[in-house]
């Protein structure tokens, strides 16, 4: 795990990571303009992730300069993300990050930070200043799936395979994936996906609200691409505000909500037009 160091102009307090450190983990990111990728990049290993893939990614998050409006989550090779790296589950471990066996034998406080750090990894991809999206195709398992949940959007290819394979190896959904379900799918589908660890394909991931778009393989990245190209039509800063009130908007009631609208129209218009703030 990093330590914490000087706090960045996001508030965080993780240093930057470097692209040869990425790499080692199994991850690439590149900003170019308004736009970060962010790519797992393990495809021999199916972009396995680990406790550093996480810690990376919040690392990632914290350092994200602020001119990124849209971050694509992507994966190399046939699959998004086999999920967990399975080594986690033996004795052994991976080299210099232990293993589920380990990490449980830290005592209560310790061992949930652990895990309060993982989720941290895939929090900010909802921060209202980005929109993030998953570039998903084959198998997105386990963390994948739950990757590309933590995104704003999924677009998916059709040879895409959604599983939540946690409870078939006595765990929970853990890294921040099952609000996103259920507001998506709805809590009965939500339960019927977790608890069966069934596989979830294209049409259905389009028809329950799971996937925006469906396209073929070899047209992922441009339409990708062309979703980024209508995001960054819209004003950054009514775009930033909208989607608070958006993310809010289930969580409060119909007076609340035009009172959250109204605040938020009142902020925009003094910018746009000058006046008190
Ligand atoms: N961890 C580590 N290595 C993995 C892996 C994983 N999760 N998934 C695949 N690999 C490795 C394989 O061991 C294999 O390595 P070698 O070539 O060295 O033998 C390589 O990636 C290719 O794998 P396959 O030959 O199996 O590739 P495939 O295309 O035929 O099948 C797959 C792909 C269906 C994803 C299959 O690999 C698979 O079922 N993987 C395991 C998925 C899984 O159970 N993940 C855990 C989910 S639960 C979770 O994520 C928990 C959590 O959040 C806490």
């Amino acid at each position: 795990m990093a330590e914490a160091k000087a706090p960045n102009q996001r508030g965080g307090h993780a240093e930057e990571v470097s692209a040869e450190a990425l790499a080692e983990i199994g991850l690439r990111f590149e900003v170019d303009g308004e736009i970060a990728t962010i790519t797992l990049d393990r495809p021999d290993k199916r972009n396995a992730q680990t406790f550093a893939t996480w810690s990376a990614l919040a690392r990632i998050g914290d350092n994200l300069p602020e001119r990124v409006r849209i971050v694509v989550v992507k994966g190399e090779g046939p699959s998004f993300s086999a999920g967990i790296d399975l080594r986690m589950f033996t004795p052994e471990g991976v080299p210099g990050q232990g293993s589920f066996g380990s990490a449980a034998r830290l005592d209560g406080p310790a061992f949930e930070e652990r895990l309060r750090q993982a989720q941290s990894g895939f929090l900010w991809l909802r921060r209202p200043e980005i929109v993030s999206i998953a570039a998903v195709q084959g198998h997105a398992i386990g963390a994948g799936f739950q990757l590309a949940l933590a995104c704003d959007l999924r677009i998916v290819a059709d040879d895409v395979k959604f599983c939540m394979k946690e409870p078939a190896l006595g765990l929970v959904p853990d890294l921040t994936g099952t609000k996103p379900l259920v507001e998506l799918v709805g809590q009965a589908r939500a339960i019927d996906i977790c608890l069966t660890a069934r596989i979830v394909e294209a049409q259905e991931a389009l028809s329950i609200g799971l996937a925006e778009r469906v396209v073929p393989g070899d047209e992922l990245a441009k339409a990708v691409q062309d979703k980024t190209a209508q995001l960054l039509t819209t004003n950054r800063d009514a775009a930033a505000a909208t989607k608070r009130l958006l993310q809010g908007a289930a969580g409060r009631t119909l007076e609340e909500q035009c009172a959250a609208e109204g605040a938020e129209q009142a902020q925009r218009l003094r910018a746009l037009f000058g006046g008190a703030s």
